[in-house]
C-alpha cells in the first residue's frame, strides 16, 4: 500500500483554510537565506509556490555571503520585531565561517515554524514546543492520517539528526503516542537485525540503498523520508523492489510525493495557527 503524503496534505490543507478564515490578516512567511546553492533554492521556490497556493504571503530576504553573521543576525531580529511576520525561516546550509547554531537561536521561538531553536527543541523534552520540527511532524501526521497507531509498538528509527531522527524519538516518546522507539546510525550493531525486526520502520539516512525491500518482514510500515538524486532522478532511502512490496504487504511513503510534500503543508500550516493565535488575542484584548 502507498501512504500518500499528497492525500495527507490535502486534509492539512483543508484545515488551513478554516485557519485562514478566521484570521484577520494575510499570515505571513519570512525565509532568509545567505547565498542559497542550487537546492536550497529550490527549497526555497517550492515554499515560494506552496505559499502562494494558500494564499499566504511569502518573503525571501537573500543575503551574500559577504555580508557576514552581524548583518544576518540584524535581519532576523528585524523580522522578529515586524509584527506583520508570523514566520520565520532560515534557509541552511549557511556559508563558511557563518555560526548555524548561533544564527538560529536568535529566530524569536514563537515565530520558529521549523521547531529547529533551541528553545523549542528544549521544550520538546516538557512536550510543550511553539512549534514541533516539521519534519519529524510530517511522519507522525502521514501514521495517524492512515490510522497507523504507535501506542505500544516497537518504532525503528534510522537517523540520528537533530532535524529528524532525536525529535523523533521524543515525539514518539510522548504520553499522547505511547510508542517505543530505537534509534539506529551509523555505528548501530547489526543494523540489518533492527531492519527486520521492526512493525515500524522510519528511515532518514540520506542514502538511497540503506533499506533494500528484501530486508523488511511481512506487513512493516515504512515511512522513507531520505531525500536523494540517483542517475538525476529523485529518490528516497529505500530501494524499493515493487513487486515483493505486494508480496510482502509493504506500506510505504513514496519519494516523491510522501513526507516532504506533508512537510511543507505543515510549515504553512504552523504560520497560518500563529497567525490565528494572534488575532484571537486581540479580539480577547
Ligand atoms: N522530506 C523532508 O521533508 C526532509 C526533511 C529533512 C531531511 N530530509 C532528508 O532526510 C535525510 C536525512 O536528513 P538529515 O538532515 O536527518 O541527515 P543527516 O543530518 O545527514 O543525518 C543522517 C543520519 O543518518 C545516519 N546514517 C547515514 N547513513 C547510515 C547508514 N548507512 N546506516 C545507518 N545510519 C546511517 C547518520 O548516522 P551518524 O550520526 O552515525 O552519522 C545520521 O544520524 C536526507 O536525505 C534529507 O535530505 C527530508
Amino acid at each position: 500500500m502507498i501512504l500518500s503524503g499528497k492525500e495527507v496534505s490535502k486534509a492539512i490543507k483543508a484545515k488551513i483554510a478554516e485557519m485562514m478564515g478566521k484570521c484577520d490578516r494575510t499570515p505571513h512567511l519570512v525565509t532568509i537565506s545567505v547565498s542559497p546553492d542550487p537546492s536550497t533554492r529550490s527549497y526555497i521556490n517550492s515554499q515560494t509556490k506552496a505559499a502562494k497556493k494558500l494564499d499566504i504571503d511569502h518573503t525571501h530576504r537573500e543575503l551574500e555571503t559577504e555580508s557576514g553573521m552581524g548583518k544576518l543576525i540584524e535581519v532576523i531580529e528585524e523580522s522578529n520585531q515586524d509584527e506583520s511576520v508570523d514566520g520565520i525561516l532560515l534557509a541552511l546550509p549557511l556559508p563558511e565561517g557563518y555560526d548555524k547554531l548561533q544564527a538560529i537561536n536568535h529566530i524569536d521561538p514563537e515565530k520558529d515554524v521549523e521547531g529547529i531553536t533551541a528553545t523549542n527543541l528544549g521544550l520538546l523534552f516538557y512536550e510543550k514546543p511553539f512549534y514541533y520540527p516539521c519534519t519529524a511532524q510530517a511522519v507522525l501526521e502521514i501514521l495517524k492520517h492512515y490510522n497507523i497507531k504507535v501506542y505500544g509498538k516497537d518504532i525503528t528509527i534510522i537517523g540520528r539528526s537533530t532535524t529528524v531522527g532525536k525529535p523523533l524519538d521524543l515525539m514518539i516518546l510522548e504520553k499522547s503516542n505511547n510508542g517505543t522507539p530505537t534509534v539506529c546510525h551509523t555505528r548501530t550493531a547489526d543494523l540489518k537485525q533492527k531492519i527486520k525486526e521492526a512493525k515500524i520502520l522510519i528511515v532518514a539516512a540520506g542514502k538511497h540503498g540503506v533499506v533494500e525491500t528484501n530486508m523488511l518482514s511481512s506487513d512493516t510500515v515504512v515511512i522513507d523520508v531520505g531525500i536523494n538524486f540517483v542517475d538525476g532522478k529523485l529518490v528516497g532511502d529505500v530501494k524499493r523492489d515493487k513487486a515483493l512490496e505486494k508480496e510482502k504487504n509493504i506500506s510505504i511513503t513514496p519519494v516523491p510525493g510522501g513526507v516532504g510534500t506533508v512537510t511543507t503543508t505543515l510549515l504553512m500550516s504552523n504560520v497560518v495557527s500563529r497567525c490565528l493565535a494572534i488575532t484571537k488575542n486581540l479580539e480577547k484584548n
